[in-house]
């Protein structure tokens, strides 16, 4: 059979992770694939750091947009990162000249994804990001085909493994915020810069895009409401568990009166509650429909191999002629949902 051919933009924690991948289940993804899923061309700034893969026999381009142009390239993985720049410039231009699309960046699409989803339509180039929510929980295929059949009414969860990692480990060791920050970096769980993680923008860039998929149509990124877990203490950790709850930071969203709510904030959750018991780099995914009740999935939220797990199951797809609308039904022509103003009492 035909083997699917890569081109992998990025070569940081996922990109080595999906390499490693690939080589470790060769065998297992060709008779699920149908055919051979390999890697032939990667792009990378340093070409000199030891990634722990071997990196032999890869064409090697120093600007990802090679990839696009590479005729041996059939499916770009844009593994970089960021909204804008090179990784923006790569995604869009593979589109648009009718090549698929796997990316674990959740930035891009949830700040570019009705217009990506645009291209994708129009030049017939499916583009996949499963890797963008929530590391390996397969949450954008659970919220999009899982539950499909059902109008569901909110959707959102702990989706940042950074923040809840921090947390878990400041409670449950004492040590201080910036020393545990660091632990999650070296465990390659933290964005390049890890304010995003912080700061409630990667959890936002998530819920962004499980509301679009959940309500059918692109949600707007700057009209999330963001907070981020930068303020809370040792005594706020202490004060919570004296009071009987945990201190997770949740990204929801859900449909009022007056229409679509999203909001990433730290909340109080009672200790003996599901979402209470995700600790350390987990992440949880919960969805509410009409007919489907609650549902919750949980799972690793980062670090190379779930990630890299992630981006392969989207890899499959593709491999097998699956094609599927970005946000599970086609392009809405109006204007992507504005979440109301939160207002307080
Ligand atoms: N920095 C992200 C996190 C990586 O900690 O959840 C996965 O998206």
């Amino acid at each position: 059979a035909t083997p699917l051919r890569l081109g992998i933009a990025g070569l940081g924690t996922v990109g080595a992770g999906v390499i490693r991948l690939l080589r470790a289940n060769a065998d297992l993804l060709r008779a699920r694939a149908g055919r051979p899923i390999e890697v032939v061309a990667v792009s990378a700034r340093d070409k000199t750091r030891d990634r722990g893969v071997d990196l032999a026999g890869l064409r090697w381009y120093e600007d990802a947009r090679e990839l696009v142009t590479d005729p041996d390239v059939d499916v770009v993985v844009e593994l970089i990162g960021g909204a804008e720049g090179t990784a923006r410039a790569v995604v869009e231009q593979a589109l648009a000249a009718g090549k698929p699309v796997v990316t674990a960046n959740k930035a891009l699409v949830a700040l570019h994804g009705s217009a990506l989803a645009q291209l994708s339509a129009t030049h017939n180039a499916p583009l996949l990001f499963e890797a963008a929510v929530a590391g390996g929980i397969p949450a954008i295929k659970t919220v999009r085909e899982g539950l499909a059949g059902d109008r569901l009414l909110r959707v959102g969860g702990i989706l940042n493994g950074t923040c809840n990692y921090i947390l878990t480990v400041m409670r449950e060791t004492g040590k201080d915020f910036a020393t545990v920050l660091k632990d999650a970096q070296d465990l390659g769980y933290a964005e390049a810069d890890p304010s995003t993680d912080i700061d409630g923008l990667d959890a936002a860039h998530k819920l962004t895009i499980l509301a679009g998929l959940a309500f059918g149509q692109p949600v707007e990124f700057s009209s999330v409401h963001v907070e981020g877990i930068r303020r809370i203490g040792a005594e706020d950790l202490s004060f919570a568990r004296a009071l009987g709850y945990r201190i997770r930071l949740l990204g929801l969203a859900h449909m009022t009166e007056c229409g679509l709510q999203a909001r990433v904030t730290p909340c109080l959750v009672p200790q003996h509650s599901p979402l209470a018991q995700v600790d350390g780099v987990f992440n949880a995914v919960v969805a509410e429909g009409e007919f489907v009740g609650r549902i919750m999935i949980e799972g690793r939220g980062a670090g190379a191999g779930p990630t890299a797990s992630a981006v392969t199951a989207d890899l499959i797809d593709i491999a097998r002629g699956h094609t599927i609308a970005v946000w599970g039904v086609q392009a809405s022509a109006g204007l992507p949902l504005r979440a109301a103003p939160i207002t307080l009492g």
